[in-house]
């Protein structure tokens, strides 16, 4: 492991959790709470949001733009290095003055992260699965669930069922029906190419892929054109994480429900709340934060441009943050 990327830990605390550091701030665990301390402040979570929050950030590699844990503590991607902040997009703490900033290079921070999950989490919790499908966060040290942690995330090269692309899922991949998706047809489309194209032409159930996933706001990406990559995903509960766009998404709810509350992504103010209804479609501009709350498993298609030009094209003015205008 390089300097840079080591990871600074400390000894097992009276609970059986080791300390981490990253730059100023500290970070600890007890039985309940994720306790975060900087030079001119501290902060503290309840260890299950902050386990599924930080299991979010680690999976997606940062994501896009911004992974706020809460309305203090996140991340800001700048694809190379990371900003770890505390208040910096909360206006109460940047008024008073409180907020604190520290960019790492990318594999220091996502190897202390990947520490600090997998020391942090005990085996029978799963950060992400629905908080009905999986044991208690709380309490010592007990064990580890490295498999859940390091869970690898589908990411098509072209498309789900392609051959040599990520794999349809079945019982026998060790992806059964959910329990609330008993009702979606298990059928695959018939396929009838004209001769020579038998092997270039695929197509799949999505509804049947996505009622077997085992895990919860993980959007996977199930189909790629150049820049632009569909990330369907299955909800239930919350969105663990509040995410602030440095481009545009699109959503199309595909199943059930989903309320979203959308904040200015630079001071938290509230700008609207969206309740999305089977095929409802909405595009979150790129100046917002947003969190989604879904009381029902539902199915949700996102859909990524993942041009890296697009952050500076949008912070220099050249490209707009709604796509739409009505
Ligand atoms: C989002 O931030 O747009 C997002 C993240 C995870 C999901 C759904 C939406 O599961
Ligand atoms: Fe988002």
């Amino acid at each position: 492991m390089s300097k840079t990327e080591s990871v600074a830990t400390g000894t097992a605390n009276d609970f059986g959790y080791r300390t981490y550091e990253l730059g100023e701030f500290a970070f600890s665990r007890d039985e309940f709470f994720a306790h975060i301390a900087w030079p001119t402040g501290s902060h503290v979570m309840s260890i299950d949001d902050f386990l599924r929050a930080i299991q979010r950030d680690v999976a997606w590699d940062f994501f896009y733009g911004i992974v706020n844990f809460d309305a203090v503590l996140g991340t800001v991607n700048h694809y190379g290095t990371v900003d770890l902040f505390a208040g910096r997009f909360n206006e109460a703490y940047r008024s008073a003055e409180l907020d604190h900033l520290e960019n790492f290079e990318t594999p220091q921070i996502r190897e202390t992260f990947k520490a600090m999950l997998d020391d942090w989490t005990n085996s029978a919790f799963d950060p992400f699965a629905s908080p009905v499908e999986t044991g208690t966060p709380f309490g010592a040290k007990e064990g580890s669930n490295t498999d859940a942690v390091t869970r690898r995330r589908v990411a098509a090269s072209r498309m789900v069922g392609v051959p040599g692309d990520e794999e349809l899922r079945s019982d026998t991949t060790g992806h059964p029906v959910n329990r609330m998706f008993a009702d979606v047809p298990q059928d695959e489309p018939d396929i009838e190419p004209e001769p020579a194209f038998e092997d270039r032409v695929c197509a799949f159930n999505l509804f049947k892929y996505l009622s077997r996933s085992q895990v919860t706001w993980n959007p996977s990406v199930v189909s790629v054109c150049k820049d632009s990559l569909y990330c369907p995903t299955t909800e239930e509960y919350i969105l663990p994480i509040i995410h602030g766009n440095d481009r545009v998404e699109w959503f199309v709810q595909l199943s059930d429900q989903i309320e979203w509350t959308v904040e200015d992504r630079d001071t938290g103010k509230l700008r609207a709340r969206v309740v999305m209804k089977p095929g409802d479609v909405a595009a979150m501009p790129s100046d917002i934060r947003h969190q989604g709350y879904s009381p029902k498993r539902s199915m949700l298609l996102v859909w990524e441009n993942a041009s890296p030009e697009l952050p500076d094209l949008i912070a220099s003015g050249k490209a707009p943050t709604n796509p739409v205008d009505f």
